[in-house]
């Protein structure tokens, strides 16, 4: 048996669709700027309920984009130190000071107490992820905070494509959302990236960015790059958008399998979803008891059961060298991400796995629990 951790799907009509339009956009010689993109971000923009959506080569991209929107230079933003690196990275391309923010242990996500401490008189604005797919709890809390001090709001939503709380979807509640098309996420484009916004301005803006600051008179009137979106990728994207909420139901039908099966398993601890919330899924991670070496399990469960398993995120950014060395950060600063993500393992979640999938894992799991030798203390190599 082999359970990869993550897989994008496509259904044999949907390949079909796929390739005809591949066919219909080689034969035009229209291969970027065309109109599957623009038919992209229209539907984008309606299913989000947002005024625009602007189409771009990456989620990192996404980011770049619409953090230059914003006056960086010698000024700070603050980040969660438990998000993938681009989100902290995008801050520095845009001439600013990433400040990175701890954790919530219950949700994986920024820790809002952590956010009030850190902003001063430089800083610009807040980068919320919702992490694994659960939108921020203590987003309005975040907004109302951030409006209060004149900060900007953006939602990282690279893992909460068709998210919500209270039926509002993730990328709105803030001044701008971005979004990731990476093979691995909810949908995907191959590659690929989309803002949201409901900002006149920012959507203006954006869209002379991304395409190396030119305007639509071809003046260069900003320093830009080329971000744009292929009209390859926007043919595949608007097809997963198509079935974006049938694989959001898949991904919560198996999350509701991994939660029953999982519940009384010793050493293992799930996150819960509060009922107002849409969950996406992107991830399906479980806390292991600090006994348990997260790596070895890992190793056996690929090893000796075929079982690909992940992580969100280790080691956090505040301890990548490059971080280190450049902004001074340390093991210690951040103690909750550090205390708890070593131990956050992210189980098979994708819309192939199926119910003896997961009841395969959870024998596996249990099986390699009892086989494994205990750990005294927690801390990793990495650190
Ligand atoms: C939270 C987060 N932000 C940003 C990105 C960057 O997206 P991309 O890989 O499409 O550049 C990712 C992708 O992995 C992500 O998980």
């Amino acid at each position: 048996m082999s359970i990869s951790g993550s897989c994008p799907y496509f259904s044999n009509q949907s390949i079909d669709e796929i390739t005809n339009e591949i066919r219909s956009m080689l034969k035009s010689g229209k291969l970027t700027d065309g109109p599957y993109g623009q038919e992209f971000e229209k539907k984008f923009a309606h299913y989000n309920n947002t005024k625009y959506a602007i189409a771009v080569s990456s989620g990192s991209a996404s980011l770049d984009v619409a953090l230059r929107h914003y006056e960086l230079r010698g000024r700070e933003v603050i980040v969660p130190t438990n998000t993938f690196i681009a989100t902290p990275n995008g801050v520095i391309f845009a001439g600013g000071k990433p400040v990175f923010a701890d954790m919530n242990a219950q949700t994986l996500g920024i820790d809002i107490e952590d956010v009030k401490r850190k902003v001063n008189r430089n800083t610009a604005g807040v980068i919320v992820v919702h992490i694994g797919g659960l939108v921020c709890p203590q987003i309005h809390e975040l907004k109302a905070f951030c409006r209060q001090r004149g900060l900007f709001l953006i939602e990282d939503c690279a893992h909460a494509h068709g998210a919500m709380m209270d039926g509002k979807k993730a990328g709105t509640f803030g001044d701008v959302g971005c979004f990731s098309f990476y093979p691995t996420k909810v949908m995907t484009a191959c590659e690929g990236g989309m803002i949201i916004t409901d900002d006149d301005e920012i959507a203006k803006e954006t869209r002379i960015t991304r395409t190396n600051g030119q305007n639509t008179d071809r003046y260069m009137v900003m320093l830009g790059h080329n971000w744009r979106m292929s009209e390859l990728s926007a043919i595949v994207g608007k097809n997963q958008l198509e079935h974006l909420d049938e694989f959001l139901a898949k991904r919560n039908q198996v999350a509701g399998w991994y939660q029953e099966a999982l519940l009384d398993v010793e050493g293992i601890e799930l996150f819960h979803k509060p009922p107002n919330f849409r969950h996406s899924y992107y991830k399906y991670p479980i806390k292991l008891a600090d006994t348990i070496d997260r790596i070895k399990l890992a190793g056996t469960l690929k090893e000796q059961y075929g079982i690909e398993t992940g992580h969100v995120y280790y080691p956090p950014c505040h301890l990548h060298p490059y971080y280190k060395e450049t902004y001074g950060t340390r093991a210690g600063d951040l103690p909750t991400a550090e205390r708890v993500l070593p131990q956050v393992m992210c189980l098979p979640m994708h819309c192939g796995v199926t119910k003896e999938n997961v009841k395969y894992i959870k024998n596996a799991l249990i099986t390699a629990l009892t086989k494994l030798p205990l750990q005294s203390i927690t801390v990793s190599s990495a650190l």
